[in-house]
């Protein structure tokens, strides 16, 4: 046993051992729950097809073809297209911890996902929470609120006619509490990590989407239905066929 910790630690260092013990206490203290931040009726919640875990294009591929798209064919993306997407953005991959699809500085997840949905086929329009746990959806909020999050994105019209949008919040505290004023950064490093999933994940099933940085926080808090809870939208993607 001491001969194995000398030559973990000659060939590590001290850091990286820290590190591993930080995340087993945390395994420890957090029974794996993703912590509710809103306080929200769920009208239903909808089970959502298991994603595929291989796929006809490559990774270099994916990574060459991939351009912002901001505009969109009218045929609806399938639910499992939906499926795939959110898990790549926040799907729980870790075996004896959820470790998600994205990393996060110290697995604090500062993230939460939601769906604004206008044509989805198997779904209503309406908002939707990622349930990262169970990967379902808990629908939030009834109606076609496209419009409304195009014009709590200065108007952009992709927004408007996009099938669906990915909005990514954050819950900064989660974060903040262990690395201090630095966890705001790191909260919007991941931001970049999730984003660049959604990315290569659309690409790879035949989609499109454009990351959107420029929002309205409290217009979009308010379409969501957060706000005054300590979830603040971060970045958004709409997404699509390609016409
Ligand atoms: C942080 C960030 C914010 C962005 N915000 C917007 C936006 O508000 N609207 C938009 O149409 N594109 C936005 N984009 C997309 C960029 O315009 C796009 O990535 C850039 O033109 C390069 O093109 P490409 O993504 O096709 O490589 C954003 C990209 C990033 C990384």
């Amino acid at each position: 046993m001491e001969h194995y910790l000398n030559r973990l630690l000659e060939s590590r260092g001290w850091h990286f051992i820290s590190y591993c013990l930080l995340l087993i206490i945390l395994a420890g203290c957090n029974s794996g729950q993703a912590p509710k931040a809103y306080s929200q009726t769920v009208l239903s919640e909808v089970a959502l097809p298991q994603p595929r875990l291989s796929s006809s294009i490559s990774l270099e591929e994916a990574l060459l073809k991939r351009r912002s798209l901001r505009e969109y064919s009218p045929r609806p993306p399938e639910l499992a297209e939906v499926s795939q997407l959110l898990w790549a953005a926040q799907g729980i991959t870790g075996k004896d911890y959820p470790f998600r699809t994205a990393p996060s500085a110290g697995a604090t997840y500062p993230l939460e996902t939601w769906l604004v949905v206008g044509t989805i086929t198997g779904l209503e329009p309406g908002v939707y929470h990622y349930k990262i746990a169970s990967h379902s959806l808990e629908f939030a909020k009834r109606g076609d609120f496209r419009e409304a999050l195009s014009n709590a994105s200065v108007f952009q019209q992709h927004v408007k006619l996009a099938p669906a949008t990915i909005v990514l919040t954050a819950v900064y505290e989660r974060t903040t509490e262990r690395y201090g004023t630095r966890g705001g950064m790191y909260v919007y490093m991941e931001a970049g990590h999730v984003g660049q999933n959604i990315c290569l994940q659309a690409e790879a099933l035949g989609l499109g989407t454009v990351p959107v940085g420029a929002v309205d926080e409290q217009a979009v808090a308010e379409i969501l239905g957060i706000t005054g809870s300590n979830q603040v939208p971060v970045y958004i993607f709409p997404f699509g066929h390609k016409p």
